[in-house]
Order: structure tokens, then sequence, then C-alpha cells
């Protein structure tokens, strides 16, 4: 299995292809509508994407021997495109790609050994299952003879049933089509595995299903693999490592528990995570970080007496108790599975989230009193969003 290494690249697309121009960025509008109130008419920073046309800006990434690496991002920030680049698909504009120290372009593509599947899952409609994953003569004429990688592959699947091997794929459903679309990649003994939302077209349950089925395979054989998604929950449970994208570049890569604990951003610290965690605009005085209508006193020294800075909480952190920043109830959710409930409440017209065991009374339009722990705050600059305590 190869290492694979991109440096510096980047990759614009022309003003007239740019089917996305426009689109603002989720989590993006999500940190500023927060705090709506507190930005009207501030200037661009480097908290928003500066060039719609560049797809991939610069990027550098290394993509180690058998390990899955996933991608997080929100909509258009380049995921697709970083993984076309890497399968040699799309040339980029600048920056080399290199498997094992090779570049890309001198390895023939029939031997680069790239398997990908895509969220549509492209089988040959009039051919049957077997056929697609490609033994069907061997199935046909020596049934003994099925490699035992395949007979692996097809049995974690959950495709080793022959009624489903000998069906077309237009008799199969979406989540059937999708695991013999992973097998017959899989039975290639592709050397680097790209997924682009593989899963997004299944049901929860079957996606649970197959997202273990999958890493049952991908560990087994130590595929290098990168692997698209939207769903935090798989990138967490499938990846080694995560890469969280933004506007063509990549904000931070790391263990999900090293993205959760210390994200080096705002949007990093707002994107991974859900619910997101909590930010407020304020400033530094003295000891304490003074917002609109409340403030947070004791936190750790060594911010700019002055500052104007984002302070963040995660939902979890928040203490509930009979002093501390009152706080309006809006609406409740029930999140029975870890028994706990998503308060939302409004503080000083800002929305913010806490989780809270389910025994807590919180009604709509009751008053909380919240905590912010000291230990649990994060600080980010308000002009970079760089964290910075
Ligand atoms: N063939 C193309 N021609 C012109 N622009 C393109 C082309 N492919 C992608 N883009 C643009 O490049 C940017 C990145 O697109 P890409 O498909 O890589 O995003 P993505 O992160 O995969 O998004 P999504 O999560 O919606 O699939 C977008 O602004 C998109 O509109
Ligand atoms: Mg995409």
């Amino acid at each position: 299995m190869p290492t694979i290494v991109l440096r510096h690249v980047s990759k614009r697309f022309g003003p007239q292809e740019l089917p996305g121009a426009g689109r603002v960025a989720a989590p993006t509008a999500r940190l500023f509508d927060t705090n709506r109130a507190h930005n009207a008419g501030r200037p661009r920073t480097a908290q928003e994407p500066p060039d719609r046309s560049l797809a991939l800006d610069d990027l550098s990434l290394t993509i180690r021997n058998g390990e899955t690496l996933s991608v997080l991002g929100p909509s258009g920030c380049g995921k697709t495109t970083l993984l076309k680049v890497i399968a040699g698909l799309l040339k980029p504009d600048s920056g080399e790609i290199t498997y094992d120290g090779v570049p890309i372009q001198a390895i023939p593509i029939a031997e680069r050994g790239i398997g990908m599947v895509f969220q549509t899952y492209a089988l040959y409609p009039h051919m049957e299952a077997r056929e697609n994953i490609g033994f069907y003569d061997i199935v046909r004429h020596q049934p003994e003879k099925i490699p035992e990688r395949i007979r692996h592959i097809v049995e974690v699947m959950g495709i080793e049933v022959t009624h489903l091997l000998s069906r077309k794929p237009p008799t199969l459903s979406g989540g059937e089509q999708q695991r013999v679309a992973v097998a017959r990649c899989l039975a290639r003994e592709p050397k680097l595995f790209l997924f682009d939302e593989p899963l997004s077209n299944l049901d929860a349950k079957l996606r649970v299903d197959t997202r273990m089925q999958l890493n049952r395979l991908l560990r087994h054989y130590q595929i290098t693999s990168v692997y698209v998604t939207h769903d935090q929950t798989e990138a967490i449970a499938l990846a080694h490592r995560i890469a969280i994208m933004r506007a063509g570049k990549i904000e931070q890569i790391g263990t999900a528990h090293a993205l959760y604990e210390a994200p080096v951003n705002a949007f990093v610290a707002q994107f991974f995570g859900t619910p997101p965690m909590n930010l407020f605009l304020g400033h530094i005085f003295g000891n304490a970080w003074e917002g609109r209508g409340f403030q947070v006193s004791s936190i750790r020294p060594g911010l700019h007496q002055g500052q104007a800075v984002w302070l963040g909480i995660r939902p979890e952190s928040i203490e509930l108790g009979d002093h501390g920043i009152p706080a309006r109830v809006e609406f409740t959710e029930l999140i029975l599975p870890q028994q706990i409930q998503l308060v939302y409440v409004t503080l000083s017209g800002q929305r913010c989230t806490i989780r809270a065991p389910l025994s807590t009374r919180a009604e709509p339009g009751d008053l909380l009193h919240l905590r912010f722990p000291p230990e649990y705050l994060y600080f980010f600059d308000r002009d970079s969003g760089a964290r910075i305590g």
C-alpha cells in the first residue's frame, strides 16, 4: 500500500464553470449568525473564504500507508476535487502528488490500483451482481476456485446469499447496490481506496451496518483510504485521522479526539462536534471576559487587555445551578439513546445550547442559571479565528 503525498496543490476552476459560486459554507454562516448583531458592518476577515474559484488552495497532505483518512467539510469546500486530484482524474494547476515518491503522472492509470466508490454506485446495470464483482466466470465454471479474498469480502459485506449475487442492479435496493459496489472495488485489490460519501443514500440502520462491514474490511486488508463524508459519526467510526477542509484548504488534521479537544481555530471548533461549540464575541478586561450582557471572570491569564475574542464553550461543559448567568429556555430536544436532553436557551439575545441530564427541569420560558467553568473555556481571536487560549 502506498503513502500518498500532496505538496502545495492548487486547482482553480474558471468563473464560467462555477456552479457553486455564491454558496455560503454552512458553519461559517452559523458562526456569524449566532452573534449577528456584533458583526454588522464588519470587514471581511480570514474567517471567510477569500476566493471561491480556488477549489484547492496550496494544499499539502500526507496519507499514510494503510491509514483511513476521513475528509469532512462544508459543501463546496473542495472534497470531491481533492479525491479527483489524488486519483489523477484531474490535473492540478500547481503542486505535485506522489505515490511512494513517484509522481502520479508517471504511473499508468491501470497500474495506480485505485478503487473509487461514489454516492452513485456506477454498477453495470445489465450484469448480475456477481459479474459486477468480477468473478462470474469462476463461480459458473469452477465454484471451488473462488479466491479466499473474494469469499471473505462477499461474506463480510453480507452479499454471499445467492439471491443477491444472481440479481441485476436495478432489482437491488440502494443499500444492496452499495455493498456490491464496495465488494467490487475490494475484490480488485486496490492499493488506494477513495470514497465519496458512499453511504449517504442509505437509511440510518443500513448506514451503521455497512459502516461496520466496511470498517472490518479496511482494517483487515489495511487498504490506504480516503473517505469523504458529511457524517461526523461515520468519520469518527472509520478513520484513523480526520482532515477538516474549508475553502480549498485543510484547516486541521488529527485524531477525532485531538480535533475535539484542541481545535486550532473557531471554524474547526464549530464544525467538529454535534451540537457545535457555543461562541460569544466579547473583550478581555483584567482577568475577565466581557460579552454582550454577561461576563465570565477568573479566565486564564495571558490574553491581551482589550483584545476582541470569541469565547467558546461546548454544550456539555456548561453547568446549571442556583446562581450564574441567567438564560431563558427556548425549547428542548430529547436524545433518548444517550439519556440526555439538549436545552436551547437565550442568553442576552444569543442562542446557546446546553447538554443536560434528562432529570433537569427545562420547560420553554423557564429561567436557568449557567456557569461557564474557566477550565473548559476556549478563546479565539476575533479577526483571524485562531485559537489563543
Ligand atoms: N468541473 C467543475 N467546473 C467548475 N467548477 C467546479 C467543478 N467541480 C467543482 N467545482 C467547484 O469547485 C468547488 C469545490 O467543489 P467540490 O465538488 O470539490 O466540493 P465538495 O466539497 O465535494 O462539495 P459537496 O460536499 O457539495 O460534494 C465548488 O465551488 C464547485 O462549484
Ligand atoms: Mg463532493
